[in-house]
């Protein structure tokens, strides 16, 4: 049913199928979202603030603009608006924990022997994920940052990558972070309007880039493990395909990948990637994938 939104003798502005067809599809195009038809409310509700702040008079204006090629700026607005930064410390703290358990032992030995070190949180948000796996980590190997040990955190938006190596967050956000990282590595700022801060000796371990996961990547790996969690929710089916062979491809035999908890590694990929816990895959050694093929 083609029902433009925007109700009438206000001056809300229309939105109909066709303009939610076309942000759907360039939403698709540019970021690999995946906005059903049901989405609809949302993003007009979301999207006619973009509109009010450029002063813009309708969704096919909005859309030309969103086309054109000096307007990467706005096109991020536009993936600001249809996504959530939600995220916390220490979210979903069995990843942490398996990551501890199960990967670090042997990559913290290898790291020691001269070997690299590599963890990618992608789709990092502002920050606490990968911030959650350098206490993880230096908690285990205290001397981390004289070896070859690194961080990788990614997110699309640019705004969120600058928050996140800002390192900066509200003071009740440090109650999930168990007392002893806290006291290591977390120190309330009362100049800073009792805002709490993460130290340079973890800032130290994460390097922090702008990424937009469904574009080119410019390293290869590999990684020891790579947390990607509530990112590829926004994705459809194909790209999130593409998405976990790209993943198993940047792990080391091995290496695990953690996902969302509403997410789940399905069909072909699952060749690369065997289950190991709740939302934790484990790349299969080549040797052993060629076998299940
Ligand atoms: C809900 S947050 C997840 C944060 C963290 N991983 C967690 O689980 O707590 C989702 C993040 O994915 C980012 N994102 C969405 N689409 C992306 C894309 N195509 N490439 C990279 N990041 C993307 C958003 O900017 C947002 O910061």
């Amino acid at each position: 049913m083609n029902q433009p939104l925007g109700r009438p003798g206000t001056a809300d502005v229309p939105f109909s199928d066709a303009d939610f067809q076309a942000l759907a599809e360039l939403a698709h195009r540019e970021f690999g979202l995946s906005l059903a038809q049901s989405k609809k409310p949302l993003v007009y509700s979301r999207l006619s603030r973009r509109l009010k702040a450029r002063n813009i008079a309708s969704f096919p204006a909005y859309l030309k603009l969103l086309n054109e090629a000096n307007e990467t700026d706005e096109r991020l607005e536009l993936i600001s608006a249809l996504t959530t930064n939600v995220t916390s410390f220490f979210r979903e703290n069995h990843h942490f924990e398996m990551l501890r358990a199960d990967c670090l032992p042997a990559a913290i030995e290898r790291a020691r022997g001269g070997k690299r070190l590599r963890i990618w949180s992608a789709g990092c948000s502002s920050g606490q994920e990968p911030y959650c796996i350098a206490m993880t980590l230096l908690d285990m190997m205290p001397e981390a940052r004289r070896h070859n040990v690194k961080i990788l955190a990614t997110d699309i938006d640019p705004q969120i990558v600058a928050k996140a190596k800002a390192g900066r967050y509200p003071a009740e956000e440090a109650s999930s972070i168990p007392d002893r990282f806290r006291q290591k590595w977390v120190k309330l700022s009362v100049e800073d309007n009792a805002r709490i801060v993460i130290s340079e000796e973890l800032k130290g371990l994460v390097t922090f880039a702008e990424l937009n996961l469904i574009a080119e990547w410019p390293f290869r790996g590999p990684f020891d493990a790579i947390f990607c969690r509530n990112v590829a929710i926004y994705f459809d089916q194909a790209t999130q395909q593409r998405l976990w062979h790209r993943f198993a491809d940047m792990l080391a035999p091995g290496g695990l990948l953690f996902i969302g908890h509403s997410e789940r590694v399905t069909g072909p990929a699952m060749q690369m990637l065997s289950g190991v816990g709740i939302t934790s895959y484990q790349k299969i050694a080549p040797h052993r994938a060629a076998h299940m093929q």
